[in-house]
């Protein structure tokens, strides 16, 4: 998730891009940078403010690229903020998505006498370009081998790319390259503008090109050539918008909760990616290489977090204990430091947070690491505090989170943790190989199970009509799905103010159960797993009270529709990765909800994004 945005025309190239910027800095802002023919490279770390800044009045030309940057590999700095260069300085690419075999392509460039400059992978790319393009040539050759460069090196990388790239061989030319990361064409009069989404083009011109995956660009300022990857021709009939640049931002959706939401699939994906090994049946942490010997030597988990971060934590527990057989618990971590906790170098503590940032967690890594615990961070933003603090960082790379509500955010956490726990699981030995290949195979089939559950929202809205009418309601589950419940009565509060609690279900007849009468209804997770009879013997009791009740459900359940008033059923998985099946249901609730009552979804009353206050 970073935001690329090119121009090539009349205009002053560094307006249109650095406004471009502004427009795509919810997609990324640790880093920006811009390139301009004739003017050359500048770059910054931090918001495009200081690139603004730092470019001042003289730097001016018509044609460019830009890039805002949301770090994947490498920390977010100068140096590695794009555009990137090869070694003449001739050739600048920026590019979104991730190239995954970029070790092996860096490793034969310095061999072959590259100076790579960066941590990043998208910097090989522009030396794969300069290999073709200036050395084999001999020099630089105009835009026949500069075009023919880039095929070339696009044919070598694996992985996902939106690319736009310059030559000074080829002047007035922008290459721009798609494979899984979204690249737009706006088409002006005389003028070409180039982006990773409509947001930036969206003041300039209403008639737009998408490229299609394998497709290739080649832009001037009165046309632009398409050709696919084996050089195919291709015609585009272009597009009108109508959306303006809020909306462009928000994609097709009304809300950044929403987008964010249906962006679960790919979140869970992009954790997994170079991590999950299906044909081996384990999971691979290269950042946890250097902790390896100290890891086999933990006795205890403690995973720490706030909020929607700790609810992460209590389904890590289940999946660490499962996989691993170490003692796990979850801890608040506004509490832990205050406990006095028992911890020492057996202890391993895991602290999770999108942000990075959260002064409780950061205090607890730091007590952690007082006591000689081992630390770990599970953080989406690179190089935020936590990652730093921690002896390693485990990025999830979810892509930047805006809405308030912690969404796909939740889905990465408990993905990153699944995987910590098969590959703790095989390092220990405490995992049959037919028991890890299950869980692998299961946990790579994830993604489209929420992509089926996120396309069939009408039940869920269904239910969120009914429960906007009530101002109370109880959530409940069972084992890992009492944090799912949590988590479920937590985004119903936050997004809309309706007094929300959660219990084991169990609980219920301890105490709880006085609340239920026909006005305090019951959201339950009764899926069918091992506790399954359990669930239905609670359900009967809520119902024997009048107590409405909304039920997750396993597709295929006959029974639950005896019971609840209304069911939403998701596909079925193991028990141990449920949870993240059954809270997206929850979360869409949550926001259907909070948009009926007429809230501000993306920012609740009194809450904010980054809590960096105790
Ligand atoms: O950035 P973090 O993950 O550390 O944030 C933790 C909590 O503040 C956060 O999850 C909060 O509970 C969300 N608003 C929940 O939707």
């Amino acid at each position: 998730m970073c935001g690329i945005v090119g121009y090539i025309g009349k205009r002053n190239a560094t307006a249109v891009l650095i406004e471009g910027l502004r427009n795509l800095e919810y997609r990324g802002y640790d880093s920006a940078g811009i390139f301009i023919e004739g003017a050359g490279l500048v770059k910054v770390q931090g918001h495009v403010d200081n690139l603004a800044q730092k470019v001042g009045d003289g730097f001016q030309g018509t044609a460019g690229i830009a890039h805002t940057r949301w770090a994947t590999h490498g920390e977010p700095n100068e140096t590695n903020a794009h555009p990137h260069a090869d070694c003449t300085e001739t050739i600048h690419i920026v590019h979104n998505g991730i190239i995954e075999n970029y070790r092996e392509l860096k490793d034969r460039l310095i061999r072959a006498g590259h100076r790579l400059k960066s941590e990043t992978d998208s910097e090989v790319i522009a030396h794969l370009v300069e290999e073709e393009h200036l050395k084999k040539n001999g020099g630089p050759a105009g835009l026949a081998s500069f075009e023919n460069a880039v095929l070339a090196a696009l044919r070598e990388l694996n992985g996902t790319y939106g690319i736009a790239m310059m030559s000074a061989a080829a002047p007035s030319t922008i290459i721009a390259a798609r494979r899984g990361s979204p690249i737009v064409i706006g088409i002006g009069d005389g003028e070409r503008f180039i982006a990773s989404d409509v947001a930036p083009l969206a003041r300039y011109t209403k008639e737009v090109d998408y490229l299609e995956d394998g497709e290739i660009a080649v832009i001037n300022t009165s046309s632009h050539r398409i050709i696919t990857l084996e050089e195919k021709i291709v015609e585009h009939a272009s597009k009108k918008i109508s959306w303006n640049i809020e909306q462009a931002q928000k994609g097709m959706y009304d809300h950044f909760m929403l987008k964010e939401i249906m962006e679960g699939p790919e979140a869970v994906r992009a954790a997994c990616r170079g991590r999950l090994i299906v044909p081996e049946g384990r999971a691979a942490f290269e950042e946890l290489e250097p902790l390896r010997k100290k890891l086999r030597k933990i006795k205890r988990i403690v995973i720490v977090g706030c909020g929607t971060a700790y609810h992460a934590g209590l389904v890590g527990k289940h999946m660490i204990e499962a996989c691993a057989k170490i003692p796990a618990e979850a801890a608040i971590a506004s509490e832990f430091r205050y406990s006095d906790p028992l911890l020492d170098k057996t202890t391993a503590v895991l602290a999770i947070s999108q942000s990075g940032e959260t002064a409780d967690t950061l205090a607890a890594v730091r007590e952690a690491k007082r006591k000689g615990a081992l630390t770990i961070g599970f953080v989406n933003v690179v190089g935020s505090t936590i990652a730093r603090e921690a002896d390693a960082a485990i990025y999830y790379h979810a892509g930047p989170e805006i809405g308030v509500a912690s969404t796909k955010a939740f889905l990465s956490q408990m993905a990153t943790l699944a995987l910590f726990a098969l590959f703790l699981g095989r390092e220990r030995g405490t995992m049959a190989s037919g028991e890890s290949n299950r869980i692998t195979e299961a946990l790579a089939l994830i993604p489209e199970k929420i992509e089926h559950i996120l396309a069939k929202q009408d039940p869920i809205f269904k239910m969120a009509k009914t429960l906007s009418g009530f101002n109370h309601a109880a959530f409940i589950g069972r084992s890992n799905h009492m944090a799912i419940a949590y988590e479920g009565a937590l985004k119903l509060k936050e997004i809309s103010y309706i007094h929300a609690e959660a219990f084991a279900a169990g609980e219920m007849k301890h105490g709880p159960l006085a609340m239920i009468d026909e006005q305090f209804p019951t959201v339950a997770i009764a899926l069918q797993d091992g506790l399954y009879q359990k669930m239905i013997s609670n359900l009967q009791e809520i119902k024997a009270r009048r107590g409405k009740i909304f039920a997750i459900a396993t597709e295929g359940d006959k029974e639950i529709a005896q019971l609840a008033d209304q069911v939403m059923y998701i596909p079925a998985t193991l028990a141990m990765l449920s949870p993240l099946l059954s809270v997206v249901p929850l979360q869409l609730l949550a926001y259907h909800v909070g948009v009926l009552r007429g809230y501000n979804v993306d920012k609740p009353r009194n809450l904010a994004k980054s809590v960096t206050v105790e």
